[in-house]
């Protein structure tokens, strides 16, 4: 247990936090100090509810010994090794056990250190892959508004949150958005997949006609966007995408760092809606957040386009010091272990109907005005305090902390999303706290 229980850092100054409203912190901190399985310890000693999984990554729970042990083995034996030009026997084991879970004939692997790195990763192969096959004009990607893809330049470029964006130029040029896909006024509190919208998927037909498809590489979505305060694709909409994508040459890339390993109760978002990307970016659940990795699949004709010209010639000029460390593989391998002994890429689906019922009674909670799920994801957007948006949800979370809960806000919107392994008695808890802190705050 750690010797730091209720020892404060004597200086909190230094340590520029990142998506944090640094000086509100530094005031009152919000310390944890560890965790095990669905629990986290703050430094007051106090229990908190992970209803989160940390940020949506720690998808088997928090401190499981066959990872924790993965880890401490592999950095006694081999602690690193070069990404370039040199190998390790576990990082292709990791690769092979990754292909056979992934959707059919995505058969290729690339691994980086983040959902940031996976997403200019994607970017980049999709990019490369149409000039080694002589299209080298499709260089347009194409994103959606509200899209979360990352905080580097390519992935801010594609997304759609203007807060994300604004600060930092004209990003990337020839980038061109889809419209979102919330229609609060026809799908409020649907349960599941919504009814309405899978036309705005057209609206990429109106970009290809003001481009022409030559010009156009890909076109990348979350499946389910989670970040931007969790929306779900309508019914049709993703197939829609995919078809147009098909029809003109376009890659479809799916940005699945939160969907991917289990969260909507299969193991790929691409499972769940029966539509398969061309290129599948994943990070966070795959190493079940423990240890930075990320993971690029790719179909088998996207990696075999560059597996050409003579064979001493590096083929794609990319990659990290870290990718595929020998360390992350070891701790993803082991997670992949947990996945499967405890059939957590598809619990998700048994306690659906659970998690649904359970966020949907909040419905005459006080302050709420949609709420959302899917799989174990759900979300709980609140009427915005008239001239203070994001104050009202961000009290929440402080009050939900104070009452032993973590759940996450954006903008004013609650997002949940608990490790697999969540237990119903877990469920009720997470909601009767949240229908609680509602009653409680203006
Ligand atoms: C859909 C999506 N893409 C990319 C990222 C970026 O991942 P990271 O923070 O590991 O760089 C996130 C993080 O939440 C995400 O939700």
């Amino acid at each position: 247990m750690s010797n730091r229980l209720n020892v404060a850092p004597n200086d909190l100054s230094a340590f520029w936090m990142p998506f944090t409203a640094n000086r509100q912190f530094k005031q009152t901190p919000r310390m944890l100090v560890a965790a095990k399985d669905m629990h986290y310890t703050a430094s007051d000693g106090r229990q908190v509810l992970d209803g989160t999984a940390g940020l949506w990554c720690v998808n088997a729970g928090h401190c499981r010994p066959k990872i924790t042990e993965a880890i401490q083995r592999q950095a006694a034996e081999l602690d690193y090794a070069p990404a370039f030009q040199m190998g390790h026997p576990v990082v292709f084991e990791l690769a092979n056990r990754l292909v056979d879970i992934a959707p059919e004939g995505m058969d290729h692997v690339f691994f980086t250190n983040s959902g940031s790195e996976s997403v200019e990763t994607a970017l980049k192969i999709a990019l490369a892959y149409h000039r080694v096959r002589g299209e080298g004009s499709r260089t347009r990607l194409i994103g959606r508004e509200r899209g979360y893809h990352g905080v580097n330049f390519g992935g801010i470029s594609v997304g759609g949150i203007v807060a994300n964006r604004k600060m930092f130029g004209t990003l990337l040029n020839g980038v061109d958005h889809l419209p979102h896909t919330h229609l609060p006024a026809k799908n409020a509190f649907t349960r599941g997949v919504p009814e309405h919208g899978a036309e705005l998927a057209d609206e990429l037909e109106r970009i290809v006609t003001l481009h022409d498809a030559s010009t156009i590489a890909a076109v990348i979505v979350e499946p389910m966007a989670g970040s931007t305060g969790v929306l779900i694709p309508p019914k049709g909409y993703l197939q829609r995408l995919r078809d147009i994508c098909t029809k003109h040459g376009i890659l479809l890339i799916f940005d699945e760092v939160i969907t991917g390993f289990g969260r909507l109760g299969t193991p790929f978002a691409a499972d769940y809606f029966g539509v398969t990307p061309d290129i599948m970016v994943t990070a966070k659940g795959v190493s079940n957040g423990v240890i930075p990795l990320g993971a690029v699949f790719v179909k088998k004709e996207i990696h075999d386009a560059f597996m050409t010209g003579p064979e001493h010639l590096i083929e794609f000029f990319h990659g990290y010091t870290y990718s595929g460390n020998p360390i992350a593989s070891a701790a993803a391998i082991a997670t992949l272990d947990t996945y499967k002994e405890e059939g957590l890429l598809t619990r998700g689906a048994e306690l659906a109907s659970y998690w649904e019922d359970a966020l949907h009674s909040l419905k005459d909670a006080r302050h709420v005005i949609d709420i959302r799920n899917i799989g174990l994801v759900g979300a709980i957007e609140l009427q915005p305090l008239e001239g203070h948006p994001t104050k009202r949800a961000f009290t929440a979370f402080i009050k939900a902390f104070e009452k032993g809960l973590l759940i996450r806000t954006t903008g004013d919107i609650i997002a949940l999303s608990p490790p697999l392994i969540v237990e119903k008695e877990q469920i009720d808890e997470i909601v009767d706290c949240i229908r609680d802190v509602l009653q409680t705050i203006d």
